[in-house]
């Protein structure tokens, strides 16, 4: 088994701001195979922040169904949507690390309250070295770089060995040539971690990368297209550039 299976069925997630009320997810049916690598595009507030906190469970539909291998994660109730939480990794645009712990503390910091089978500092070494930070374990934040500082996050998000993983424009504060080398990162661990991927992103070059791209609008799939088949990176680009805004 390589990752985990997405099912989404009839979802819609409204919220109210005011007297208005905004749908931000808009009856949304897909599925995504174990491990894919899923680009969901769109413009700003098109709805691909939203429709990762329901795949996540941070947030709940309000119709509709969410399945992740095969259980209703939509419906889960406190013990079990920790559970559930525990085998997703989140990567966000804003690193979000603890400013007080070194690099290798805040890797392992989501295991804090848990008695763990394996040494904590071990897995964290471990999992910088696959991120390429080994030497910096010792380093605070606010002395590393905004692409160590993904990285970091990167593999804190791996800690749990999640089976997904969910990413909301994780290349969204680098410079283009650090963007590139963090997802290069991200699909390279999609091998070695049996994971499946889905990214946020309203970068072309990084939807580019992915599998597959679904391409949202106030809410709802506009398009799902396979990016897979046979195509070079710059004709996979000049594809999704050729569908306009
Ligand atoms: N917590 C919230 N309260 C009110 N409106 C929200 C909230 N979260 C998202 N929205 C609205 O839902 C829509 C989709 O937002 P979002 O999922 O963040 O889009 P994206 O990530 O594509 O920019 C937007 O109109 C946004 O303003
Ligand atoms: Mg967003």
């Amino acid at each position: 088994m390589s990752g985990a299976t997405i099912e989404l069925r009839g979802v819609r997630k409204t919220f109210r701001a005011g007297d208005t009320e905004i749908t931000a997810v808009d009856d949304v049916s897909l599925s995504i195979p174990a491990g894919a690598v899923v680009a969901l595009t769109g413009p700003s507030g098109s709805g691909k922040s939203t429709l990762l906190h329901l795949v996540g469970a941070i947030d709940t539909p309000d119709a509709g169904e969410v399945e992740v291998d095969g259980r209703a994660v939509h419906q889960l109730r406190r013990k079990d949507l920790i559970a559930y939480r525990r085998t997703v990794g989140f990567v966000f645009q804003r690193y979000h690390l603890l400013p007080a712990l070194t690099a290798a503390d805040n890797v392992v910091a989501p295991l804090l309250p848990y008695r763990t089978s394996f040494d904590k500092t071990e897995r964290a070494r471990e999992l910088l070295a696959a991120v390429g930070l080994e030497h910096r374990a010792d380093a605070l934040p606010a002395r590393m770089s905004g692409g160590e500082q993904q990285r970091v996050a990167i593999a804190r998000a791996l800690v749990a060995r999640p089976t997904l993983l969910l990413a909301d424009e994780p290349t969204g504060n680098l410079d283009s040539r650090t963007g590139a080398d963090v997802l290069d990162l991200l699909l390279g661990l999609r091998d070695e971690h049996d994971m499946t991927i889905v990214i946020a992103t309203h970068e072309r070059q990084v939807a580019a990368s992915c599998d597959r791209m679904l391409r949202l609008r106030d809410g709802g799939v506009i398009d799902d297209l396979d990016l897979t088949a046979g195509h070079s990176p710059e004709s996979t680009l000049a594809r999704i550039n050729s569908l306009g805004a």
